[in-house]
């Protein structure tokens, strides 16, 4: 297995799948590691990010990613602590002075499109604050596991901005027009809480059992056909890229050309014979 990317501002470590097959496979667990910055995404950050991202698409052992922030450092004596942040958005600094020309080819290439486009199932573990350009990290990935103290937003308007990084059109779809409206036009931000209510986040925990059950569902992911919950991501966003009927039709062709997989053949076969079933991931 290939090792990941080193980045200092980017921590991987990877969770070894216990009870699974083929043997070997992985949870990734991706840390932004800026937490003086409240893991601001700095060019550093996204190059890191891509980078990793092309890693774990060509590894077939990572079945699942899931993306987190560093927690605060103890902070000098004298000093407040800095708040807990998942990510609390593009780092601002970098914005200064740019103009339309500077800033196109950073958002033509664009870390969200990097993450959103992983074929493996991703998982944001919140906990602090998800603004921004953090937030549309979050919204980037399939679930989002967030604390009550966990604040989201999308503030870029009172930089004179609106979200770059997909954050209009993934909320609309994930919590529906008029919801993203208040949410991109206001600039405010929803507790963990609210975020839960409206579906933004999909479980909401603890701090001190965000680990556990993040990880929880990210092995119960991992149990599963590494192959089929690929083709089962691709169906569910059929459904954002299609008209409806085209999108039942793409459901159709890749539901019927799982039958010539031998894992819908191991798995059909399993339940049958009331036995674990046992992927090859084919
Ligand atoms: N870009 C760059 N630096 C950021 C940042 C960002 N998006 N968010 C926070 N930081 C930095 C702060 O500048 C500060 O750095 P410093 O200690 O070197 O001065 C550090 O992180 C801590 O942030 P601070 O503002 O002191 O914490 P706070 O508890 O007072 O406020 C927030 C927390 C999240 C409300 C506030 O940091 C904030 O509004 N951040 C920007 C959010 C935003 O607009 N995101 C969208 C960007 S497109």
């Amino acid at each position: 297995m290939s090792t990941p990317p080193e980045s200092a501002v980017l921590k991987i470590e990877n969770v070894p799948v216990e009870d699974s097959s083929p043997a070997g496979g992985l949870i990734s667990i991706w840390t932004i590691n800026r937490p003086n910055k409240l893991n601001a995404l700095n060019a550093e950050v996204n190059a890191a990010i891509k980078s990793a991202c092309g890693w774990a698409e060509g590894n077939d052992d990572v079945r699942v990613i899931v993306f987190t922030g560093s927690p605060p450092e103890t902070p000098p004596e004298g000093k407040r602590p800095k708040p807990h942040s998942f990510v609390a958005g593009a780092d601002i600094s970098e914005f200064e002075g740019k103009s339309s020309v500077e800033i196109r080819p950073i958002f033509d290439d664009n870390v969200w499109e990097y993450v959103w486009n992983l074929s493996k199932p991703t998982i944001a573990m919140v906990d602090g604050f998800a603004l921004g350009g953090g937030s549309e990290i979050a919204l980037s990935c399939d679930l989002r596991i967030a604390t009550a103290r966990s604040n989201f937003g999308t503030p870029e308007i009172n930089l004179g901005l609106i979200p770059g990084g997909g954050g209009t059109q993934r909320l609309c779809r994930l919590l529906g027009y008029g919801r993203a409206m208040e949410m991109v036009m206001s600039g405010e931000m929803i507790n963990g809480d609210e975020a839960h209510r409206i579906g933004l986040v999909n479980h909401l925990v603890e701090p001190d059992q965000l680990n556990s059950k993040t990880m929880e569902i990210a092995h119960n992911l991992a149990s599963k056909s590494p192959y089929t919950i690929r083709v089962a991501k691709a169906a569910v966003r059929a459904a954002l890229e299609n008209p409806f009927s085209a999108g039942i039709l793409a459901e159709r062709d890749l539901f019927c050309a799982l039958f010539d997989t031998e894992d819908m053949a191991i798995g059909v076969k399993a339940f049958l014979n009331r036995d674990k079933a046992e992927w090859t991931g084919a």
